[in-house]
């Protein structure tokens, strides 16, 4: 499974627009071209060459690891693979579920303002007509660097061999993207138009249309949120940078509905609450980028938009949005389905259609993100003057997928190996816990370093009372990122470790 590194063209609009802008597809590493916005050039231009070397590295480097530790596996790998697609594996599944859960967690459970919900991946397809997706997602497009126009890619005109742009006359056109990434498919026996519809791009949609109806059960007054977590589907031309851009994803989404006067101002908190999660899963504050979309760049119908990004090996790119979208969605399902989707204020007596702010962020992005931040190789030096590079995924305890690993001292030794196995019993109702009797202690360790484990619990001599009974029914705790050692009591060992990993 190779890392795809190099070039890396953007499919999204917004992200094309920006590399287009910044013309400098022919860096070594041109995803870095995010970070030349930031910069002048051509100072920084060699620096991020250098950088892109390392970045490829390293990233080759953890998507190898991925594998290896069964993290992530290519999607249908045995038949040659499906570019854009995915499988998790036994640590990539519970790294993925801590993610959402804690997202859930913050956004739902620890609020009095948001509720869940989980809508289907198949919907009408009026849905995507009056979302706007069916049209504006048809045709590969290109974008005019001259003079910003966005023209279909069949219209162009041409003049010695070479495409024009038909509004100004100018050649600096990108390359065409595909800007309709919906798949499309068929509902029931026939295959024809009216059994079309697709597989949805976005969970956002599910929220919009069923506002009136979890409004009604809820009883929410504004501002409320809606948040759903849920597979989206996009048939990116070109699927990159291992699953940061993958045609089958997952997302994270929040619709905050709120009174058009505050949505300025929940779009500033909903950003902070955002950076502040992204800390709270051990995204390094330096790493995590905040990129103010220009006016001219957001939808028309938004009236801010903020990029949460992250520092990844392969350059600063796009976590999450967060974007104000006005009463946007809302008036074009109530105009579209003919059903009122307004709000009736009790204090003013007036109806109107709310206003949204919409945090919008990817699982397999923020995953990956995890998984690069974490990522980390120390040389240590052994008590016999050994030196070895240990490779370490330093995850946050919270998202660890596995929170401690339980070892006997020795695998041929009954009462040791029972008792590390009742430690597994007693833990594994809590946390997930990972129980390995073989190789010698260190091999041990290194090996639950490298899948992130954060605590190691040794029963040894001591624990079973050989050497006395001042340490009996202790154990040795070893903490992943200072490899320090302490003695606990195994009675204390649930609560001292659900503190941790909360
Ligand atoms: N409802 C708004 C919306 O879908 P978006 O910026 O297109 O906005 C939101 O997508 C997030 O979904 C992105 O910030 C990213 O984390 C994730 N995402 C979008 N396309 C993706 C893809 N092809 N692969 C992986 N994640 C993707």
């Amino acid at each position: 499974m190779p890392f795809e590194g190099g070039f890396h063209t953007g499919t999204l609009p917004k992200e094309s627009i920006q590399e287009a802008a910044l013309g400098v597809g022919s860096l070594a590493f041109p995803a870095l071209s995010a970070l030349t916005k930031r910069y002048p050039m051509p100072l920084f231009r060699f620096r991020y060459m250098a950088q892109a070397k390392s970045g490829s590295d390293r990233m080759e480097k953890i998507v190898s690891l991925c594998k290896r530790r069964g993290f992530i596996f290519q999607s249908s790998e045995i038949y040659g693979g499906l570019n854009g697609c995915w499988d998790y594996g036994p640590l990539g599944t519970e790294l993925k579920r801590n993610l959402k859960d804690f997202w859930w967690r913050r956004t739902v459970r620890e609020r009095d303002d948001v509720v869940g919900m989980d809508g289907s991946i198949l919907m009408n397809r009026q849905v995507w007509v009056a979302s706007g997706h069916e049209n504006t997602f048809t045709d590969p497009m290109v974008d005019c660097r001259n003079c910003k126009s966005r023209l279909r890619a069949d219209q162009l005109t041409e003049k010695n061999g070479r495409k024009q742009c038909p509004v100004c006359g100018g050649f600096d056109l990108t390359e065409p993207r595909a800007f309709n990434l919906m798949f499309k498919t068929y509902v029931g026996a026939t295959e024809d138009e009216s059994a079309v519809t697709y597989l949805r791009p976005e969970t956002a949609q599910a929220i919009f249309v069923q506002f009136r109806n979890i409004l009604e059960v809820s009883r929410k007054k504004l501002p409320f949120g809606i948040a759903q977590i849920g597979k989206a589907f996009r048939n990116e031309i070109n699927p990159r940078n291992f699953t940061f851009r993958s045609r089958e994803f997952e997302q994270m989404e929040l619709e905050y509905f709120c009174r058009p006067e505050n949505g300025l101002e929940l779009l500033e908190y909903w950003l902070q609450e955002r950076l502040r999660f992204y800390r709270d899963i051990g995204l390094p504050s330096e790493s995590l980028h905040v990129h103010k979309i220009p006016p001219e760049e957001c939808a028309h119908y938004s009236k801010g938009t903020y990029d949460i990004e992250f520092a990844f090996p392969f350059g600063i790119q796009e976590l999450e949005g967060v974007a104000y979208r006005t009463d946007y969605d809302l008036t074009q399902h109530q105009q579209a389905s003919g059903k009122p989707l307004d709000y009736f204020d009790e204090e003013s007596k007036q109806h109107f259609i709310p206003h949204v702010v919409e945090p919008s962020a990817g699982v397999d992005r923020t995953m990956l993100a995890l998984i690069c931040a974490g990522y980390d190789e120390e040389v240590v030096t052994d008590e016999k003057g050994k030196s070895e590079t240990r490779t370490v995924l330093r995850f946050h305890p919270r998202m660890a997928p596995i929170k401690c690993g339980v070892f006997p001292l020795l695998k041929n030794n009954e009462s040791l190996v029972r008792r590390a196995r009742e430690i597994v019993d007693q833990l594994r109702r809590e946390m997930m816990v990972f129980y390995d009797e073989t190789g010698a202690i260190g091999r041990r360790y290194r090996r639950q370093d490298e899948a992130g484990t954060p605590f190691g619990v040794t029963v040894d001599f001591d624990t079973i009372g050989e050497n006395g009974p001042a340490l009996r029914d202790t154990v040795t705790v070893r903490h992943r990122d200072s490899m320090e050692q302490e003695r606990i009591a195994i009675k204390e060992l649930p609560a001292f470790l659900s503190e941790r990993i909360r």
